[in-house]
């Protein structure tokens, strides 16, 4: 078991992720569309909060989902979220894991993993690509996303959303830099500022987050039998090509 990176910031990791949910709509749903639900559950890897979870639940209504996250903090929101609804709550299965940790079921009839490919070490990666591949349904989609940097490289301080919920307004930024190996580390910062614009509270973490090109992905995928193409917000579509 790995320390929880979003033990401090999970806290915002939901109102944050909000926006970014509804450009990824559209990609995602398209790529869902391709699922073989009734060929076995589709897993959501790094499920976070659910904002994908939900997503799938309501593409494919009827499909079974394994919502596979390591952190207590997302898992909470994540469970919350699925006792809110009775049509829900009975097909999605949450696991307390980490990916590598855990053993995927035999067959799956599709896989998301949004916004967490960074959190892989490359031969976590491939060793993924691979049990994906055995268990996944020809045809059916694992759908990933590329997120900057696609390089070892600098990223200065970017304030990334500020949304206001009542009396409070919150800001999330963030910058990166490298620090070897394929790796750099993202230092993040979520404020909470008042009515009158003073910072009350602000948390920063620092975690390492593996980076993967365009090229190296697909060529991971290819390696392990996939076909991929990268589409529109960076979504990569990959489906077992044997
Ligand atoms: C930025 S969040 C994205 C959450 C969600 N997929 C979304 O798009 O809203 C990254 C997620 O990956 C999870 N994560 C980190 N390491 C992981 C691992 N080894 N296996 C599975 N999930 C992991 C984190 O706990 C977190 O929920």
């Amino acid at each position: 078991m790995t320390a929880d990176l979003y033990a401090e910031s999970g806290e915002f990791i939901d109102v944050f992720s909000r926006d970014a949910w509804q450009a990824f709509r559209t990609p995602v749903v398209t790529a869902l569309h391709r699922a073989v639900p009734d060929q076995g559950p589709i897993l959501d890897i790094g499920a976070g909060t659910g904002l994908g979870t939900l997503l799938v639940a309501e593409t494919l209504p009827g499909a079974e989902i394994v919502a596979v996250e390591p952190s207590p903090i997302l898992r909470a929101v994540l469970l919350s979220r699925l006792l809110d609804n009775e049509s829900r709550r009975p097909r999605v299965t949450v696991v307390a894991a980490g990916i590598q940790d855990w053993t995927p079921p035999a067959r799956l009839g599709g896989v998301l993993a949004m916004n967490m490919l960074g959190h892989l070490a490359p031969e976590q990666r491939r060793t993924l690509w691979t049990a994906l591949h055995e268990r996944l349904t020809p045809s059916a989609p694992l759908i990933v996303n590329l997120q900057p940097p696609a390089e070892v490289t600098t990223i200065p301080p970017t304030t990334f959303a500020s949304i206001t919920i009542g009396g409070r307004t919150y800001q999330g930024g963030g910058e990166a830099r490298p620090a070897g190996n394929n790796t750099v580390t993202w230092t993040m910062s979520y404020r909470t500022l008042g009515q009158d614009g003073n910072v009350e509270r602000e948390i920063v973490v620092a975690y390492p987050w593996h980076v993967v090109s365009p090229t190296e992905l697909l060529d991971e995928l290819a390696d392990a039998g996939f076909t991929a193409t990268v589409g529109k917000l960076d979504v990569v579509v990959a489906t077992p090509h044997s």
